[in-house]
């Protein structure tokens, strides 16, 4: 069985945590989409761990780790990570595979991107993802001119030497995934890159990944049997931060924007959305803890538009920038949460925030976050 752990927002929200907790219990982790420009960050015994295209499980000495076919892979930044995993002490030996179906950027990829995101203006994201690299240098300085910095004879040279120092990771994913998800025992845990709000048919694009963040990109990135899956579970952070540009419908300008470092109150207009297209069936709140100090603490519940309510988020930027956010005001807690063992730990107000919020979008709130740490986490069942 499968369980699936997504970003709900625009990334950020504290995936690596959960994926941590829940790797305690899971025989295989597995990255299904995006590159290295995703990231997770552990906090485990002291030690942070930061994550960008291997998958978090590895921090688990008795889990094995997958990058799926999905995933965009830099060679070299693959090996830089290991070596810096190792440098903290990690013994990752024998637990990371590549599928050998999954996509790999070159230096030159990465340097067309700069020149793309130039071209289409400041924030655009793209990640390219084939191969057949002496046909796209030529059709790229034939677009670009001469970008003399790229030396193509050097990078196939060097990929030379990465064909050997790779061969022990690459699997071929399909058998692999086909036979653990078939067994009743093996437990295999989806790690989530990015996250809804960035997914290129979802998301709010342009200001978009190049990849289906979502449900979608997991089926296609890992080959999963569909009637396999035991949970999808969507990390909801307690307010909203956009990573890179774009619309951010609650982002807030005055006193409280300064407080919260010009991000937004919880847009539970985009959890539902995002619910509607990830089908979560648990969710975990993440940096309840951040929330402590607010006297009042709002909540967008629907847009308005030319007096009209939009309760659904609008494919349209335009309509989104025009719209003005309904928001319902709760009370704050004022009190520290970090260190609650238990929901009944947490003050009553705080209880009252993760209710609206599970009643809202329809999906029960089983994980919520209360600190960086893996044991700020607290569990209902
Ligand atoms: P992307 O994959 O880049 O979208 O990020 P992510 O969702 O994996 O976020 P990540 O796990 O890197 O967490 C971001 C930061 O939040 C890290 O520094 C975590 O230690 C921290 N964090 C996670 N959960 C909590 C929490 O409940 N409270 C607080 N204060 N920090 C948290």
């Amino acid at each position: 069985m499968a369980t699936i752990v997504l970003g709900s927002q625009f990334g950020d929200e504290g995936k690596g945590k959960l994926v941590d907790i829940l790797c305690a219990s899971s025989h295989i982790c597995a990255r299904a989409a995006g590159g290295n420009n995703a990231g997770h960050t552990i906090v485990a015994d002291g030690i942070t761990y930061d994550f960008h295209i291997l998958p978090s499980g590895l921090v688990n000495p008795k889990c094995l780790n997958l990058i799926g076919t999905g995933v965009v892979v830099h060679i070299p930044s693959f090996f830089k990570e290991l070596e810096d995993l190792k440098q903290k002490g990690l013994n990752t030996e024998g637990r990371i595979l590549i599928s050998d179906r999954a996509h790999v950027v070159f230096d030159l990829h990465q340097l067309i991107d700069g020149l793309e995101e130039q071209e289409l203006g400041k924030g655009a994201i793209g990640t390219p993802n084939q191969l057949v690299q002496v046909t796209l240098a030529h059709g790229f300085q034939k677009r670009y001119g001469d970008f003399l910095q790229y030396d193509v004879e050097q990078e196939i040279a060097r990929f030379d030497d990465y064909r050997t120092a790779l061969q022990p990771f690459v699997v071929d994913a399909v058998p692999l995934i086909s036979s653990a998800q078939g067994s009743a025992e093996i437990n295999i845990l989806v790690e989530g890159a990015n996250a809804l709000m960035l997914d290129v048919d979802y998301g709010t694009y342009p200001c978009v990944t190049s990849s289906n963040t979502g449900i979608g990109g997991v089926f296609t990135g890992l080959a999963l049997n569909p009637f396999k899956i035991k949970e999808i579970i969507g990390v909801v952070k307690s307010y909203t931060t956009r990573v890179g540009a774009g619309p951010l419908p609650t982002e807030q300008l005055n006193e409280n924007g300064e407080k919260l470092q010009s991000i937004g109150w919880l847009d539970l207009v985009i959890v539902k959305y995002s619910t509607a297209i990830n089908h979560y069936t648990a969710l975990n709140l993440t940096k309840l803890d951040i929330m402590d100090d607010f006297p009042e603490i709002q909540i967008a519940t629907a847009y308005q538009l030319d007096g009209q309510v939009l309760d659904f988020f609008p494919a349209d930027l335009q309509k989104l920038e025009r719209a003005e956010v309904l928001y319902t005001t709760l009370s704050g807690w004022q009190k520290p949460t970090t260190g609650a063992k238990s929901y009944y730990d947490l003050p009553k107000n705080a209880r009252a925030y993760v209710e609206f919020i599970e009643k809202f979008v329809g999906v029960k709130v089983r994980y919520i976050g209360t600190g960086p740490a893996r044991e700020d986490m607290i569990m209902r069942s």
